[in-house]
């Protein structure tokens, strides 16, 4: 098993993961933009999504932005592309109309930036500068590539025609998992000062004191959305918040995104395959607003991302915060459903080697996980190694999100990793679970 701690690795042994992180990553670019032809690389899916050909070659300029010409001093390979594939100046919805690459011409691009970045790889000094210390700028570029590579999962997602992508299903419950788990009053640390490749969101750790509070064992599954669509729940403002309720009456929402009905049930599109909806999965494709609704229906209400990240966390018979919900193990198959292996969400109960001391289950992977939290910087945050990952967001207009996805690769995914999007979001794997204040009697130590 790889190991994506870099500390305290020799150079020569930095320099293989690197080399492995960065192959493994292209290998999944490879797949998700070879599997449809060239006309459907270059169509737009949906006006929230770039053509799969702009992610393509825009994941090159990054990598030749920050590897090539800033780590590596060395001259720019395409100069006069950098404006189109530069994401702040070029909306989405535009994407299509640019002069970008063609197909042929974007992954000859992509390859012969990554035929530089071995070149470097080979030379450099993982102590020049804090950007490359343990390989920070790589392991940047990997997350970068890694994160629009579930982008493009969800283009695939949203795209019509015959089904392009297959994986195996996920696996089947082993433990039967319900209810709530209460976690005790107190204070732990939330963010990571020692990650190597955390990114600058995640940083610095700090000590957050919190009141006791329950939150699900699991995400709200299939069958527990289904309960608050069948007892009218997208009808009733009272379970919705203003701008939600809003939201809901102007897009005609009645149900999660992919989903429609059938017979008296519902089903689901999953990547061109229409099937039965299935109770036990965690819920996915809703946005903030839903899963808002769900939870004041339900008498709860989401977690706050500090509350996610404890319960992630934090080890009650140490007081420390580690990596993982099961210990600073990497994950494998046996923790979580991660990296594109299934293709959807696993039945809650399917990785009970991936749950906290505390007993709650299935925090990685899965479905992104909605937080009742705006998205800020933590006390002390400092931008590195630029101001347009993070902090340009800060502020009113993102919800976090927590945990992963079926579709968010290993490198991208930890307990301190931090998303981000607009509440009326959907089209990305988000779901969420529940949490409530503990009561009295459940505070008392
Ligand atoms: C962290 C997923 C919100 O996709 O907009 C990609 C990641 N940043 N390129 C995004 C990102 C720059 C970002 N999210
Ligand atoms: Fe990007």
């Amino acid at each position: 098993m790889t190991d994506t701690r870099t500390e305290g690795l020799g150079a020569e042994r930095l320099r293989e993961r690197i080399a492995e992180e960065l192959s493994r990553t292209r290998a999944r670019t490879a797949l998700l933009t070879d599997v449809v032809d060239d006309a459907d690389l270059v169509r737009q899916h949906s006006p929230l999504m770039s053509p799969l050909v702009w992610d393509l070659a825009h994941v090159g300029n990054q990598e030749e932005l920050w590897l090539v010409r800033d780590v590596g001093g060395r001259a720019p390979v395409r100069q006069d592309i950098d404006d189109l594939y530069d994401a702040f100046k070029q909306p989405r919805k535009d994407r299509p109309s640019l002069p970008l690459l063609p197909p042929g011409e974007a992954r000859a691009y992509v390859s012969t930036v990554r035929q530089k970045v071995y070149d470097l790889l080979d030379r450099i000094r993982f102590t020049e500068r804090p950007l490359v210390s343990d390989g920070f700028a790589f392991g940047m570029i990997v997350q970068h590539e890694q994160q629009h590579d579930e982008t493009m999962l969800a283009t695939h997602q949203l795209r019509s025609g015959p089904a392009v992508l297959t994986t195996p299903p996920p696996p089947e419950p082993r433990v039967r998992v319900a209810g709530e788990v209460l976690v005790p009053a107190g204070p732990f640390t939330m963010g990571t000062d020692t990650d190597p490749w955390a990114l600058d969101n995640e940083r610095p750790a700090h000590r957050v004191d919190l009141p006791a509070y329950a939150i699900d064992a699991a995400p709200v599954t299939n069958g527990q959305y289904r309960q608050f669509i069948a007892e009218g729940g997208y009808d009733d403002p009272r379970w919705w918040s203003t701008a939600g309720w809003a939201h809901r009456v102007e897009a005609r929402l009645t149900a999660p995104m992919h989903w429609r009905r059938d017979g008296d049930g519902w089903a689901y599109r999953r990547f061109g395959r229409w099937a039965p909806v299935r109770d036990d999965e965690p819920v996915v494709h809703v946005c903030w607003h839903e899963a808002q609704a769900y939870a004041t229906w339900a008498g709860k209400r989401l977690p706050t991302e500090a509350e996610w990240e404890k319960a992630a966390r934090w080890d009650p018979a140490t007081g420390r915060s580690r990596r993982y919900p099961w210990g600073d193990d990497d994950p494998t198959s046996a923790h979580a459903n991660l990296g594109q292996r299934h293709l959807w969400p696993a039945p809650v109960g399917a990785y009970p080697d991936g749950a906290s001391p505390l007993g709650v289950h299935q925090l990685i992977g899965d479905v992104w996980e909605w937080t009742s939290s705006t998205f800020r910087g933590y006390p002390g945050f400092t931008a590195f190694p630029y101001r347009e990952y993070s902090e340009v967001f800060f502020g009113d207009d993102y919800r976090v999100l927590r945990g992963g996805s079926f579709g968010t690769d290993r490198a991208a995914c930890r307990g301190t990793f931090r998303n981000w999007d607009f509440p009326i979001r959907r089209q990305i794997f988000s779901g969420f679970r529940c949490a409530r204040d503990a009561s009295p009697e459940e505070s008392r130590p």
